[in-house]
């Protein structure tokens, strides 16, 4: 199997898209670290007791890197009208994300300090519980510490074949 067949397969399969974000550490005892975000499409639902979540990290990328020091992380789950969030968020070789978030509406997660998108479908505070290596990526399984639903009725956005989509 090519690696184009194996890109083709899984372009197949539609996905909803989610931003992850989390605070790095702070350079000293006064400051707060800057924000980062990562639009993502490998994420699931993995348990009800406890509450686990996973995301799948290309390894060497900032997120990665990020949350190899730091536990605490947050999702954002985008509406079909955050697009532009998406997009803007999963741009790369990007040095700093502090614009990014310039015009973008959020709260600070009370447990995790993550910028938590207004206006998404549901967001999520979480802790890291494991870290599995696989490839090129590493899964990442988050304990849920908060959940709620800022735009509990909203439209979500989705992603199939390359492109971002609306459902219907
Ligand atoms: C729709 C979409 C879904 C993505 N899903 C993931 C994902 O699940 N995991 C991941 O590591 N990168 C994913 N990416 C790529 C990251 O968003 C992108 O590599 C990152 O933001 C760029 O930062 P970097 O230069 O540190 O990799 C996705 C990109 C797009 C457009």
């Amino acid at each position: 199997m090519s690696n184009d067949e194996f890109r083709a397969a899984l372009a197949r399969l539609a996905a909803g898209v989610v931003l992850i974000t989390a605070q790095e550490p702070p350079l000293d005892e006064h400051g707060r670290g800057e924000d980062v975000g990562m639009t993502a499409t490998a994420f699931v639902s993995v348990s009800l007791d406890p509450p686990l979540v996973m995301v799948s990290l290309r390894n060497d990328s900032r997120m990665d890197d990020l949350l190899a020091e730091q536990p605490l992380w947050a999702v954002s789950v985008l509406a079909e009208s955050q697009r532009h969030v998406a997009s803007r968020f999963a741009m790369k070789n990007r040095i700093s994300d502090r614009l990014l978030f310039e015009d973008v509406p959020y709260i600070r997660g009370e447990v995790t300090g993550a910028p938590l998108v207004g206006g998404a479908l549901a967001t999520l505070e979480c802790r890291t519980e494991q870290r599995v290596l696989a490839g090129d990526h590493t899964l990442v399984i988050g304990r849920v510490l908060t959940a709620s639903l800022p735009s509990a009725d909203g439209e979500p956005l989705a992603y199939f074949k390359g492109r971002y989509r609306r459902l219907g």
